[in-house]
């Protein structure tokens, strides 16, 4: 059912990956402006500062940064970036008003295969109550009695805000089915919108074997991965007491390794615990909350091509210890940043919302952030093809209605994503 992959699109040499073939998100929102593919070249010039991620170009930093720059896009690629002086002709031609443009977000952690919310979890944890697994079977039970039409249309409304708030490239996971049927069909309806999808099956113990965990890891690597492989590139597990621990993680992952998934975990959220290091030992793209990390599992993630994923949205929304970056930073960890975007435990599709949290709470620099968000998101999918704007890049991109990316921390709060462009079509 997979096409073939474009040879530049994946530097990983994971063989189910097709994500150059498919639109990474759901169709634009009708309140778009209209839009139409073309294969016209079109110029966006009067750029006050342009971040390419790619550090060949404007001063040498990791963001690449051109002041006064432009950009040219033909077809759905960024054919061209550079000085506004030095631009070359175009077909068409956009004025970006003296306003910044980045790479489109890459979100490369949510969940947003589900039904139901959880309000008053929300209200009672916000009132005093920590923040446990638990919760999670609230939203199992209400998306397995969901249709797949109204599961459809909660994904739909989801990815339309977060394309609004400048999100290109969005992964996904199953995780409140927790049978062979409903996570085969979460990651069915996922895949129709994304090729980031990820298996998580492993989500946390079904309650229809509360008595015999070993019995649904069982199933988890056998029956239910058969049915969801085909649907999905990755395979994740909530590495966590009162999830799996570590000797049932390695198990899940190997199994779904076997299968031509690739892992990423769950790992070291609510406390200390083997998923980072299982994380490296696997060479799983991405460790993803570490919240909880000893001086070894910073040592083992540095030397390591694993992303440390962090998702500030949870430990705002579960009034959480936060993850601290500039101590992976300083380590030589690559750093992603992402929504987490889930009912429970951080309901936010926006990415400004995570980067302003991380400049503000986990000592990240604004240049640090916008980068983790994009480039760094890329990396914990490893892609080369997106969250970079250099020539031969996909044409993501998005336009601040500010001169300068640092405004994106500056101004938390501010919807001040002005303009998208996906697949160089202009959406927002
Ligand atoms: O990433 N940690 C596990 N999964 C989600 C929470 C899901 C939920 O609470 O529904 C997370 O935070
Ligand atoms: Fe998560």
């Amino acid at each position: 059912m997979r096409p073939a992959r474009a040879p530049e699109a994946e530097p990983d040499p994971d063989p189910t990956a097709d994500q150059a073939t498919k639109d990474a998100m759901s169709s634009p929102t009708t309140d778009s402006p209209a839009h139409s593919a073309s294969t016209a070249s079109t110029l966006i010039t009067n750029i006050a500062a342009l971040v390419t991620n790619d550090p060949s170009l404007g001063d040498g930093s990791p963001l690449g940064l051109i002041r006064d720059a432009a950009l040219v896009i033909d077809g759905q690629r960024v054919a061209w970036t550079g000085e506004r002086s030095k631009a070359p002709a175009t077909d068409n031609r956009v004025d970006a008003g003296g306003r910044a443009v980045l790479p489109g977000f890459v979100d490369s952690h949510s969940h947003l295969v589900f039904a139901g919310d959880r309000t008053a979890e929300f209200n009672a944890r916000m009132s005093g109550r920590a923040y446990s697994a638990g919760g999670i079977r609230t939203t199992v039970a209400a998306t397995r009695a969901a249709t797949d039409e109204e599961l459809e249309a909660n994904l739909t409304r989801y990815l339309r805000e977060a394309l609004r708030q400048g999100t290109t490239t969005f992964e996904t996971k199953s995780g409140y089915g927790l049978t062979v049927e409903d996570e085969a069909r979460a990651l069915r309806i996922a895949a129709r919108h994304t090729d980031e999808v990820t298996y998580l099956g492993a989500h946390i113990v079904s309650p229809d074997h509360a008595e015999d965990p070993a019995a649904y890891v069982d199933l988890v690597t056998g029956e239910m991965l058969d049915a969801c492989a085909p649907y999905a590139r990755w395979i994740d597990v909530f590495c966590e007491k009162g999830a799996f621990d570590g000797d049932q993680a390695r198990a899940i992952l190997t199994a779904g390794k076997a299968r031509g998934l690739h892992p990423r975990i769950h790992a070291n959220q609510l406390s200390h615990g083997p998923g980072v290091q299982l994380a490296v030992e696997l060479d799983a793209a991405s460790a993803d909350h570490c919240t909880h990390l000893t001086d070894a599992d910073v040592d083992a993630l540095a030397h390591s091509r694993t992303v440390a994923t962090l998702l500030p949205g949870a430990e705002f929304s579960t009034r959480a210890v936060w993850p601290d970056a500039r101590r992976l930073l300083d380590a030589g960890v690559t750093v992603a940043l992402s929504t987490d975007c889930n009912p429970g435990s951080s309901f936010t599709s926006s990415v400004p919302f995570c980067v302003a949290l991380a400049v503000r709470d986990m000592r990240m620099t604004p240049d640090e952030a916008v980068w983790s968000a994009t480039a760094g998101g890329a990396r914990a999918l490893r892609r080369d093809d997106i969250g970079r704007l250099a020539p031969g890049a996909y044409a993501d991109l998005l336009l601040l209605d500010a001169p300068s990316h640092v405004h994106l921390a500056y101004r938390p709060g501010v919807p001040l994503v002005t303009g998208v462009w996906r697949r160089g079509v202009r959406e927002v």
